[in-house]
């Protein structure tokens, strides 16, 4: 692993229910180093978004989960933890997928997924403790599919060997996933969040182009323009408002 400390502590579990669930457990129990990371490649029962599930064929595809301490952040901003990582996936895809002519279609797509050519490819859960209203603990769950070819519970669902057409190393994924998280916790961690919240508005979907969302029960047409650090969308309305939506708030259609 050439990194300073990401995923210089791995734990590698044969199976487990969640990657998410059992690093909160050896974060109730014991101290963890910074930067630990659990993983496997056969998760039982993994945990999406919503209490979601994320499925994974095993053997195929990663399921991680990266323990923090960052201390330096305050909680109102916690999503910026999800920015970066949202960063590092796209980062560590773009490298992967460099032969590919569509790199412009690697998006975000606000919350916490990571879409290729409208199929989404991997998901992010991170889940945070919180002291004195700043973080102590974050957990950061990413999945990301990478051999599995046929997705039975979703036609929304890609994966690398779809769009690559070959086989990958999951192994040496990891390893590069690591080094890209790093260099973006850096990135925070060293407050150059400038230049993270531009990165990641320009690799945010459906930015700035006019679509139709339902929020109450209601259709309507906006804009995205944005992400605020606390993890609001920003879509300006028709009319030339804007207004700020959390997750439960809105849906794209
Ligand atoms: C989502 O799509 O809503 C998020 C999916 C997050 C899945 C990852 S896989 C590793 C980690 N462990 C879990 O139980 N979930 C996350």
């Amino acid at each position: 692993m050439k990194t300073l400390f990401i995923g210089q502590n791995l734990i590698y579990l044969e199976s487990v229910d969640s990657t998410n669930n059992y690093a909160n457990e050896l974060l109730r129990k014991n101290n963890v180093p910074e930067g630990t990371i659990v993983y496997t490649f056969n998760q039982l029962k993994g945990r999406g978004q919503r209490g979601n599930l994320w499925e994974s064929k095993p053997n195929n595809n990663i399921s991680l989960s990266l323990v923090l301490a960052p201390s330096f952040l305050l909680a109102d901003k916690q999503y910026l933890l999800t920015k970066i990582t949202s960063l590092a996936v796209t980062d560590l895809l773009s490298e992967l997928l460099h032969f590919e002519p569509k790199l412009e279609s690697i998006k975000i797509k606000w919350p916490n997924d990571i879409f290729i050519n409208d199929c989404k490819i991997g998901g992010i859960l991170i889940e945070n403790t919180i002291r004195e209203s700043y973080l102590q603990n974050s957990v950061v769950g990413i999945g990301i599919n990478i051999n599995q070819t046929e997705f039975t519970f979703s036609d929304k669902a890609t994966s690398l060997a779809l769009i690559a057409k070959k086989q990958f190393n999951l192994k040496i994924i990891i390893e590069k996933l690591c080094s890209y998280f790093e260099a973006r916790y850096l990135q925070l961690k060293a407050n150059n969040i400038k230049n993270i919240d531009l990165e990641y508005l320009q690799r945010l979907y459906r930015l700035n182009s006019w679509n139709q969302f339902v929020s109450n029960e209601q259709l309507f047409e906006g804009r995205i323009i944005g992400v605020s650090d606390s993890g609001k969308l920003e879509v300006q309305i028709n009319s030339g408002v804007v207004k700020l939506f959390d997750l439960k708030e809105i849906k794209f259609i």
